[in-house]
C-alpha cells in the first residue's frame, strides 16, 4: 500500500522550515563527524542534507511520502554530498545486510508503525561497529505530561501528525534492539523550540555491536 499523508506532508514542509531556527544546530550535531555510506530513514523534505560532512561518500535517503520525497529530490541537488532518494519504509530498508557505516533516525521513530521492526531493520543494514545517530522527540519526564501524551496518542495526534506518537520511550526501544548507547543528550523546548507534546527530545549515538 502506498504511504500517503498529503495534508501532513504539506503542513510539515512549511512547519519544519519555521522550526529550523531551533532545530538546525541539532541537525548539524546529529551528523557531525560521520563518514562513508549513510542511510537516512524517513528523510522528509531533506532538511538534514546540507549538514552532512564531506567525509560522507553517499547518503541513501529513504522517504515513503510522495510530496515530501519530491521536495527531498530538490534538496538533494543543493548539497555537496551525493544523496540518492529512494521510496521505501523503515520496516523494509532498501539496503543489503551490513552495507552502511551509519544510519540516521531523525524525528521518525515517533512515526514508524513498529519501533522494534524498524530498529531491527536499521541494525540489519549497519555493519558491525556502525553507528545509529538519533534525534527523536520522546516520552515526557513527568506523569502529568505522560498522561497528556498518551491521551493525544490514543486520539488525534497520529491523525494530525501523519502517524506520529508523542509519548514513545525511544531510548528503551533502541537498547532493546541490541544497540549500545554512546552519547545521549536530553533536550527540551528551551534548546530546540519544538513545543509540547513533541518535547523532550533525545540526541545521540548508538553502536551496532
Ligand atoms: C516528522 S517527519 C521528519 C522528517 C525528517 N526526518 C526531518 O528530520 O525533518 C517524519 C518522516 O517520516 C516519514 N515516515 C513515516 N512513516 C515512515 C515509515 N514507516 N518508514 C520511513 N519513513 C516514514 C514521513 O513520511 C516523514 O517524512
Amino acid at each position: 500500500m502506498k504511504h500517503r499523508h498529503p495534508m501532513f506532508a504539506r503542513y510539515y514542509a512549511r512547519a519544519s522550515l519555521a522550526l529550523e531556527r531551533g532545530v538546525a544546530a541539532h541537525r548539524a550535531a546529529l551528523l557531525n563527524g560521520l563518514s562513508g555510506r549513510v542511510i537516512e530513514v524517513g528523510a522528509g523534505n531533506g532538511l538534514n542534507f546540507r549538514h552532512y560532512p564531506d567525509a560522507v561518500t553517499e547518503v541513501v535517503a529513504v522517504e515513503p511520502e510522495p510530496h515530501l520525497r519530491s521536495i527531498a529530490e530538490t534538496s538533494a541537488g543543493q548539497g555537496t554530498v551525493p544523496v540518492t532518494i529512494v521510496d521505501g519504509l523503515a520496516d523494509h530498508l532498501p539496503a543489503a545486510d551490513g552495507s552502511c557505516d551509519a544510519a540516521i533516525a531523525c524525528l521518525v521513530l515517533c512515526t514508524v508503525p513498529d519501533q522494534d521492526i524498524a530498529l531491527a531493520e536499521i541494525r540489519r543494514v549497519l555493519r558491525p561497529g556502525g553507528e545509529l545517530r538519533f534525534f527523536e522527540h520522546v516520552r515526557a519526564a513527568t506523569s502529568t505530561r505522560r498522561v497528556l501524551q498518551r491521551t493525544l496518542d490514543a486520539t488525534i495526534w497520529p491523525w494530525f501528525g501523519g502517524g506520529c506518537h508523542c509519548g514513545r520511550d525511544t531510548r528503551t526501544a533502541i537498547e532493546r534492539a541490541g544497540f549500545v548507547i554512546g552519547r545521549i543528550e536530553r533536550l527540551t523546548t528551551a534548546d530546540t523550540r519544538i513545543p509540547f507534546p513533541s518535547t523532550p527530545q533525545i540526541l545521540g549515538t548508538a553502536i551496532r555491536p
